[in-house]
């Protein structure tokens, strides 16, 4: 790692591979002998399709998406997509099955009542979100249009260990901030979305696949923009799509391909998340919010108990090279985001410096 570059802890935008920036950046003026950058490029040129499409092929394969599934580009953030999935799935029974395990899946039921009936299937704000529900936990509607849930809760730091049973009623997933951490069966899904800027791209991309009978259903004032139908008809070039995020995604994929595909990153993420969180559990000051079976292997949340010592911790790791290590203000704390492009050194380096830590004020 080159020396200016700090160890980023944060929850998104976070790292990117070192090598898709550096690639990034021997490329920026000029793309490729075309004489000019990929910012600066007609998004229907011949040059930028290729990119769009090696991209698009990329991820299918690394992910294995099936044939009936298109794979959308979108900028609508992963917030738009609280929106764009009631507007479009809704309409088949008038409504569906939320599980609110956090902030984000909290947003999203609340902005789907907007458009018809929501059943919370679960909610696990009785202990501050910090576990996931089980199956049998789940209160399921047979007549739900969808079930909707989020894989990985960033701020709380857990994350669903299963993939939830649903017999026909489709699964809907916000995978923003674990997907291509692990291995996911596309084809038991009916959506999975994930905002690019934690495990895939700069901030800018909403990644989007779904199957596509789903759309085509669409609610009747559903803006033109929120529509999957047009966006898959016109292969998510409706309009100006986000060109850079595209190639910068492209550059990562290789990287992910690189490291062995998506087994590879579970590898690296088992590896890095279960260091941190024996440093964490054999320490005398540190304690996890989420508990044991439900938690995340993207973000780490965990403080001592003292809000004072909190914040010494942040201050003395950040003066270390440990950088946004500071908890999100609903939970407190500290939380380590740990994604992709974290190097498995960077999380090493930090559980020395837990150790030393704790050693020097427990
Ligand atoms: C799981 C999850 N869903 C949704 C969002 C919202 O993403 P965006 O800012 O792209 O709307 C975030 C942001 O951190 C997230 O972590």
């Amino acid at each position: 790692m080159s020396d200016q570059r700090v160890y980023n802890f944060s929850a998104g935008p976070s790292m990117l591979p070192l090598s898709a920036l550096e690639r990034a950046g021997s490329e920026i003026t000029n793309y490729r002998g075309s004489g000019m950058s990929v910012m600066e490029m007609s998004h229907r040129s011949k040059i930028f399709m290729q990119i769009f499409a090696e991209t698009q092929e990329k991820l299918r394969r690394l992910m294995n998406v099936p044939d009936e599934y298109q794979i959308l580009f979108l900028q609508t953030g992963a917030s738009g997509q609280f929106s764009m999935i009631p507007l479009n799935l809704m309409s088949r029974t008038g409504k569906a099955d939320y599980a609110v395990t956090g902030n984000f899946a909290s947003i999203a039921a609340k902005e789907a009542k907007k458009y018809g009936a929501v059943n919370i299937a679960a909610d696990t704000s009785d202990r501050d979100h910090s576990y996931i529900p089980a199956q049998d936990q789940l209160k399921l509607d047979p007549e739900a249009s969808y079930f909707y849930y989020c894989a990985n809760n960033t701020i709380y730091g857990t994350e669903w260990q299963y993939v939830p049973e649903t017999g026909n009623v489709p699964l809907v997933c916000d995978m923003s901030s674990d997907i291509l951490s692990r291995p996911v069966d596309v084809s038991k899904y009916g959506i999975v979305y994930a905002g690019a800027q934690k495990n895939m791209s700069p901030a800018g991309l909403t990644v989007v696949i779904i199957r596509k009978d789903l759309a085509g259903h669409e609610l009747p004032y559903t803006p033109l923009m929120m529509n999957y139908q047009t966006m898959i008809e016109k292969d998510s070039m409706y309009n100006t799509p986000p060109c850079w995020c595209i190639y910068m995604l492209g550059l990562t994929l290789d990287w992910v391909e690189e490291q062995g595909g998506v087994a590879g990153m579970e590898k690296l993420r088992d590896l890095r998340s279960s260091m941190l969180y024996d440093a964490l559990d054999n320490s005398k000051l540190f304690k996890c919010h989420a508990e044991k079976g439900s938690r995340s292997g993207m973000n780490v949340t965990f403080r001592t108990g003292s809000e004072e010592l909190d914040a010494k911790f942040v201050a003395e790791a950040t003066a270390a090279g440990f950088v946004n290590l500071k908890g999100h203000r609903k939970v407190g704390g500290m939380r380590a985001s740990i994604y992709n492009a974290m190097p498995v050194e960077g999380v090493e380096k930090l559980c020395d410096f837990i150790k030393e830590f704790d050693k020097n004020n427990g």
